[in-house]
């Protein structure tokens, strides 16, 4: 099924794009089998999917979202249904991939449905950024790390500065400019 017709029949679930490429391809350089490695915000399950399929890790991924979730599920990754990381035990994953929200929204332009999750990171972009910051460093294993995607529009230094509140020392791994924005991935580690 192509991307057209996927979007047509899941229009509450973000199908992959260019920032969803971006993430897997530098994810995929970093991981290897053996790893364990969760995808926070699954969505269509793409990321999650290509990492389990190009370097043999063991990949779990969450969503908010329900229908992520199934269509994520439906895509063969094993899914479930969680806010961020709550779920997940201490010291658990080699890795973590997050492609978030990071589109900074003016709130009276917020719309209340689930690709707006998908897309809006609050009024500074980082409404998502900020909280899993806060929380990743409990479900990674002691060298484990976290690729994170950001754009130029959510403002890579804040959100680096921040991760440098939880820990984290930041090293910008892959990029791609667009005429709006610039797609960078960010690997933390501790
Ligand atoms: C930009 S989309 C990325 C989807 C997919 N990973 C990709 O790269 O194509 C962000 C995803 O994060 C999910 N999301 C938003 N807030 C979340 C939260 N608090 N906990 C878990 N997932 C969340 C959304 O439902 C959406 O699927």
């Amino acid at each position: 099924m192509g991307l057209e017709d996927r979007r047509a029949q899941e229009p509450d679930v973000y199908q992959p794009a260019e920032d969803s490429h971006l993430l897997a391809e530098a994810a995929c350089e970093r991981l290897e089998r053996g790893d364990l490695v969760l995808e926070v915000g699954t969505g269509s399950g793409y990321v999650a999917h290509q990492i389990a399929d190009e370097t043999g890790a063991r990949v779990i991924a969450s969503d908010l979202n329900p229908h992520a979730v199934r269509q994520a599920r439906s895509a063969g990754v094993e899914t479930v249904r969680a806010d961020l990381v709550s779920p997940f035990r201490d010291g658990a994953f080699d890795a973590v991939v997050f492609n978030p929200p990071y589109l900074p929204t003016d709130p009276e332009n917020e719309w209340d449905d689930w690709m707006e999750r998908a897309l809006s990171g609050g009024e500074d972009g980082r409404a998502v950024i900020d909280p899993f910051l806060a929380d990743v460093g409990r479900v990674l294993a002691p060298d484990g790390s976290v690729s994170l995607l950001v754009s130029s529009l959510t403002g890579v230094d804040e959100v680096v500065e921040e991760a440098g509140e939880h820990g984290f020392s930041a090293v910008a791994v892959a990029d791609e400019s667009f005429p709006f924005e610039t797609l960078t991935v960010l690997e933390l580690f501790r």
